[in-house]
């Protein structure tokens, strides 16, 4: 029997015997080389985005998309403006509650400029099915270099919590073999009433 002004019988208060300080000093010296990977990776690890980022707002992020997708639209996918720009070019996208705005169209070889930005808060680009992640940041316009390598029909996932709407948050970037503006996905009628979200409606 005891309580808290009788000590238990045992021996956890004895000093810690060798073998255990020994195993401590390991498990302190190795999370400091974790620590110390940190920012070693971010100089010299290659996980780092490549390509241009910078402050933007989100509403003139949002006109700038806009603008680039009527300036290459070939056209329309569930109300969203199929949009295909030029090798070399900047390609913009953005997400927003709930939604990636607008299907984008591109040549495989080609090399674009994928700049990833957000509306509203944080969202998840992941690119299905293959294994590609990002996370999109509103006031952060991320220009990421990229070099489509293989043809497909790919689905944008959200895999970043962003509301009630969150799993219906569905896009589309489509690469093809050869050139993206050679073959519109819907008639040249729907390319003509052009659907765009106005700046700052997502609440
Ligand atoms: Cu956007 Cu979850």
């Amino acid at each position: 029997m005891h309580s808290a002004i009788v000590n238990p019988k045992g021996t956890w208060w004895v000093p810690a015997h060798k073998s255990e300080k020994i195993w401590v000093a390991i498990a302190f010296a190795w999370c400091m080389v974790l620590f110390a990977m940190m920012p070693l990776w971010h100089f010299k690890g290659g996980q780092n985005p490549a390509g241009v980022r910078h402050k933007v707002v989100p509403a003139t992020y949002m006109a700038r998309v806009q603008e680039f997708a009527q300036q290459y639209q070939v056209g329309e996918d569930n109300g969203i403006p199929v949009v295909a720009p030029p090798a070399g070019s900047d390609v913009y996208l953005i997400g927003m509650q709930y939604t990636w705005y607008p299907v984008l169209r591109l040549s495989k070889g080609a090399s674009y400029t994928l700049h990833l930005s957000s509306l509203d808060m944080n969202h998840g680009f992941s690119l299905y099915p293959l294994n590609i992640n990002f996370m999109v940041v509103p006031g952060y316009d991320y220009g990421l270099r990229i070099t489509p390598n293989q043809a497909g029909d790919s689905r944008v996932l959200c895999n970043e919590f962003c509301g009630i709407g969150h799993h219906t948050m569905l896009g589309r970037i489509v690469v093809v073999d050869g050139d993206n503006r050679a073959m519109p996905a819907t008639p040249a009628s729907a390319a003509a009433t052009p659907a765009v979200p106005s700046a700052g409606g997502a609440q």
